[in-house]
C-alpha cells in the first residue's frame, strides 16, 4: 500500500494538527510516530531504565505494549492497559522521546511497527524521518517548518491551555536544544527528504497549510478513495 503522505519537521511546526486535519479530510489512518518514542521513554521510566541505556531501551522497544484509541478529546494512549496520555504529552515525555530516539537500534526496532500501519485507504505519517527512513517510497512528502520563536509560542499556548505552567524562554531553549539533538544525531537525523516539499508555516494559518497540503495531494492523485 503506497498511499502514504509524510509530514516531517521540527517540534512545534504544526505537524500534529496538520496531519490530523489531512487524515480526517481524506478518511485515512494517522501515525503519530513521536507518540511511539514518547511512550517508550515513559515505559523506560516506569521500569527504572535510563534513557541512554541502549541495550535495555531496545529490549523495551521490542515489546512495547502500546495502544492508541481515538476519543472525544483526542487520542488516548495506553501502556500495558494503563492510561499514560498526559505523561506522554508532557514536556518530560518529549525529552524522554528525544533521548531514546538517538539510539539506532531503537529506531530499527520500531520500523516495522510503523510500516504495518500503512493500510487502506491510506496513511498520514507524522514525524521526523517518515519521508527519509520509514516510508521512502511515499508519493507525497512535506517538510513543515516554522521559526523557533513561533514554535515556542505555539507550544506555550498549548501547554497553558492544558494547565501546565511553563516559561516561554525555557520552552524556546528546550526547542532549540531538541532541534539540535534531532538534527545532529547519526541515526535518521531530522532532515528533509530529497523529494520533500518544504512549507514554512511561520506566517501561515493552520487552514492555509492544510489547503496547501490537500492541494498537493490532489495534484498527485491522492485522496480519492479507492484510487491507486
Ligand atoms: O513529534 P514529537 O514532539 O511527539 O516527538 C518527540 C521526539 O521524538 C522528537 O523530538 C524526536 O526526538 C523523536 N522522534 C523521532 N522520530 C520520529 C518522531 C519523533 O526521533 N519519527
Amino acid at each position: 500500500m503506497n498511499r502514504v503522505i509524510c509530514i516531517d519537521g521540527p517540534s512545534g511546526a504544526g505537524k500534529g494538527t496538520i496531519s490530523q486535519g489531512i487524515a480526517a479530510h481524506l478518511g485515512w489512518h494517522l501515525l503519530d510516530s513521536g507518540a511511539i518514542y514518547r511512550v517508550l521513554g515513559v515505559a523506560c521510566q516506569d521500569r527504572g531504565i535510563a534513557w541512554d541505556d541502549s541495550r535495555e531501551v531496545v529490549a523495551v522497544a521490542r515489546d512495547l505494549a502500546v495502544n492508541f484509541t481515538p476519543g472525544d478529546d483526542g487520542v488516548r494512549v495506553t501502556l500495558a492497559g494503563e492510561d499514560v496520555t498526559s505523561r506522554v504529552r508532557s514536556e518530560l515525555g518529549g525529552k524522554g522521546a528525544s533521548a531514546v530516539a538517538v539510539i539506532p537500534e531503537v529506531r530499527a526496532a520500531l520500523l516495522s511497527r510503523q510500516r504495518e500501519l500503512a493500510i487502506e485507504p491510506g496513511l498520514v505519517a507524522d514525524g521526523r524521518d517518515m519521508g527519509t527512513a520509514v516510508f521512502p517510497q511515499a508519493p507525497l512528502k512535506i517538510f513543515l517548518t516554522a521559526s523557533a520563536e513561533a514554535r515556542a509560542e505555539r507550544r506555550y499556548a498549548q501547554l497553558l491551555a492544558r494547565g501546565e505552567s511553563v516559561s516561554l524562554p525555557r520552552l524556546l531553549d528546550d526547542i532549540k536544544e531538541r532541534d539540535a539533538r534531532d538534527s545532529e544525531r547519526a541515526a535518521s537525523p531530522l532532515t528533509p527528504a530529497e523529494d520533500a516539499i518544504q512549507i514554512d508555516s511561520t506566517a501561515l494559518s493552520i487552514d492555509e497549510v492544510l489547503q496547501k497540503v490537500l492541494g498537493l495531494a490532489v495534484d498527485r492523485g491522492l485522496g480519492m478513495r479507492g484510487s491507486d
